[in-house]
């Protein structure tokens, strides 16, 4: 393996495609043995060519979260793809655009967004109905089975529009902590969509689906009774999923290779190049105080274990603080290269555009320069 160590001059991100790809298998898995399809999110990757390994493992249907990452995965070929966000109205053209050359999937959790889709579409869509089965961000309210109604009516009646199903992101998976709470919390969801979807069916509505999708539940509980599986960041993993349990830390396929560039030995601190504007301002909490990355050692097979005790504490635009502890801050050198596990992988992809593998090989993403 070549040492690609001595060329990284700027913060890069490194991708252990080994590691990302044992995550694939193992999610793809827990799909199978669900009986669920497999959807995968790509606004984790956001990337055509790590797109190709899902290709491999006969993945054809897909979810993104935007318009753009829709017609960009589009353009790479993928012909069944759901963008897993609310409809939004003005971009009626390029939806309608999209609808005619694939097969494409939108949400909606208003009857205003039917009735305008039933009006302004000009080719077939699926569509599925959002609902909040508790993490409070959107969606219909799973315990109000009326306005679900009333929406899956509107939506039936629709001209393009063929009605899928339930669809929900169990968001408040990430405030849990172990595989006890992660799964309570996914049974409770389970509960209220079946649950949701029983009392539709017993008002006459034909079955509809069942599509969740988040990494802490699809990683760690069983997910049978589901039609279709969404998650996305299990492909690399981060700190916030470590911490959640859905991950070992040497299953982070991730880190961004930051140049130390500053030392301060009084405060136990090293200042990187790589701040907020490379692995994004989310964080994790470290006994009661944000941390924004842990920090790991360049090893020639890519980096090691994260260093107990250090952490990045603080971030501006361009710089990295990192705690270390003294024996470690006595081995780094300014000039060095820190390699920083991110709080939360998909917005450092976004922000980084491109990766680097262990092998030396660019990878771009749809943000890298054309
Ligand atoms: C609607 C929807 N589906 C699936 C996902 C993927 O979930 P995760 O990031 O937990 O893998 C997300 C992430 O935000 C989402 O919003």
């Amino acid at each position: 393996m070549p040492d690609i160590f001595p060329t990284i001059k700027r913060p890069t991100l490194l991708l252990d495609e080994k590691t990302a790809r044992r995550n694939l298998h193992s999610m793809a898995l827990r799909a199978r043995q669900a009986g669920a399809r497999f959807r995968p999110h790509f606004k984790t990757h956001q990337s055509a060519a790590i797109g190709e390994w899902f290709r491999d493992l006969e993945i054809n249907a897909i979810t993104v979260s935007s318009v753009d990452m829709a017609q960009y995965f589009a353009r790479a070929g993928w012909q069944d793809i759901l963008i897993a966000f609310p409809f939004n109205w003005r971009e009626i053209d390029e939806v309608n655009q999209l609808a005619s050359q694939i097969h494409l999937g939108l949400l909606v959790e208003s009857r205003d967004t039917a009735r305008f889709l039933n009006w302004h579409l000009n080719h077939p869509v699926d569509v599925w109905i959002k609902i909040d089965v508790g993490s409070q961000r959107t969606g219909l309210a799973w315990d109000d089975p009326e306005a679900v109604q009333a929406l899956a009516a509107d939506l039936q009646r629709g001209r393009q529009l063929r009605l899928r199903g339930l669809l929900t992101h169990a968001g408040h998976s990430y405030r849990a902590r172990g595989a006890e709470e992660v799964c309570a919390l996914h049974q409770q969801s389970m509960q209220r969509l079946t649950g949701l979807r029983d009392q539709l069916t017993q008002a006459g509505l034909p079955a509809l689906e069942i599509s969740i999708g988040d990494t802490p539940s699809c990683s760690l509980c069983d997910c049978t009774g589901a039609d279709e599986l969404r998650p996305g960041n299990f492909l690399f993993y981060d700190v916030q999923q470590s911490q959640i349990g859905s991950c070992q830390p040497a299953d982070i396929a991730v880190a961004v290779a930051c140049p130390v560039v500053a030392l301060h030995p009084e405060r136990n601190e090293a200042v990187v190049f790589g701040g907020a504007i490379h692995l994004s301002k989310d964080a994790f909490d470290l006994d009661g105080r944000p941390a924004y990355g842990l920090v790991c050692l360049p090893q020639p097979n890519g980096w090691g274990a994260p260093l107990p005790g250090a952490f990045v504490r603080g971030l501006s635009q361009e710089h990295g603080v990192l705690h270390l502890p003294e024996e470690d801050l006595a081995r780094v050198r300014v000039g060095d290269l820190l390699c920083i596990l991110p709080a939360h992988s998909c917005l450092t992809v976004t922000l980084m555009r491109s990766y680097l593998t262990l092998t030396g090989q660019v990878v771009p993403t749809m943000h890298s320069p054309e």
